[in-house]
C-alpha cells in the first residue's frame, strides 16, 4: 500500500494491523516522518520525506507498484494543481485494478450555519461563496476532546472539482460516502454536535484504475 501525506504514520500502522503486507508512507514534513519512524520498527512499514510534487517527479520509479493508495486529509492542504497531481500520482503508482481512497473534510463545512458555541467554526469571508472560493484557504477552529482550541485549515475544493480530478486521471469512481462521527465519538465530543449529528464532516471518494 501507498499512503500519501501519511503524517506520523497512524493510518499506515493501522493498515498493517488490518493485514496490509507492506505500507509505504510519504509526507512533506521531516518531523512527521521522524515520528512515524520512531513509532514503530515494523519491517512492513517504510517512510519517505517528500512532497507530493517531489514524489510525482519520480513517478517512473514507483509506477504500478502498489495495490492500494490512500490520501487521508492531505488534499485539504493542497492547491488545485497539487490535488490533481496527488490523484494522478496515486493513479500511476497503483496496478491496474488497484484502488485509490481519498478522505477530505466535507467541502460544505465552512458554509454551515455556525453558532457562537459551535465546536468547529470557520472564519469565512461573507463575500466568499462555495462556487467561487476554490483554492481559498479557510481558517477554522476546533475544540479538541480536552476543550483546547486548535487551528485547522481547509483549502476549499468543491465536490465537482474532486470528482473531476479522479475522472481526468483515468479512475472509475467506485464509491462515494459522506461520513459523520461514530456515535461513540460524537457522544464524547458534545461541542461538535452541530456538525456531527445532522451534517456530514468528511467525504470519501474511492476510484479503481482500469
Ligand atoms: C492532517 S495531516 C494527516 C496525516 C495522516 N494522513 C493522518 O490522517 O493521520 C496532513 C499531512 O499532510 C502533510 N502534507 C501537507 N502538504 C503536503 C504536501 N504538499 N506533500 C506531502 N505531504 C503534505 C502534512 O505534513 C501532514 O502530515
Amino acid at each position: 500500500m501507498l499512503d500519501l501525506g501519511c503524517g506520523e504514520g497512524y493510518c499506515a500502522r493501522n493498515y498493517v494491523k488490518r493485514g496490509a503486507a507492506s505500507v509505504h508512507g510519504v509526507d512533506i514534513s521531516s518531523e512527521m516522518i521522524k515520528l512515524a519512524r520512531t513509532a514503530s520498527d515494523d519491517a512492513k512499514l517504510s517512510f519517505q520525506c517528500a512532497s507530493i510534487d517531489q514524489f510525482s517527479a519520480e513517478k517512473a520509479a514507483h509506477a504500478s507498484r502498489y495495490d492500494l493508495a490512500t490520501a487521508v486529509f492531505v488534499s485539504n492542504y493542497l492547491d488545485s494543481e497539487q490535488v490533481q497531481t496527488l490523484v494522478e500520482v496515486a493513479h500511476s503508482s497503483i496496478k491496474s485494478g488497484g484502488e485509490f481512497v481519498l478522505l477530505h473534510p466535507h467541502p460544505h463545512l465552512p458554509y454551515l450555519r455556525q453558532t457562537t458555541d459551535s465546536g468547529l467554526r470557520f472564519d469565512v469571508n461573507t463575500e466568499s461563496s462555495y462556487f467561487d472560493a476554490i483554492g481559498s484557504s479557510h481558517v477554522g477552529h476546533i475544540l479538541d476532546l480536552e476543550g483546547k482550541t486548535i487551528e485547522v485549515r481547509l483549502v476549499h475544493h468543491t465536490l465537482e472539482e474532486l470528482f473531476s480530478n479522479f475522472l481526468k486521471s483515468g479512475f472509475v469512481i467506485t464509491e462515494f460516502r459522506e461520513l459523520r462521527l461514530e456515535p461513540s465519538t460524537a457522544a464524547a465530543w458534545p461541542v461538535l454536535k452541530d456538525v456531527s449529528s445532522s451534517n456530514p464532516m468528511h467525504i470519501m471518494i474511492a476510484g479503481r484504475k482500469k
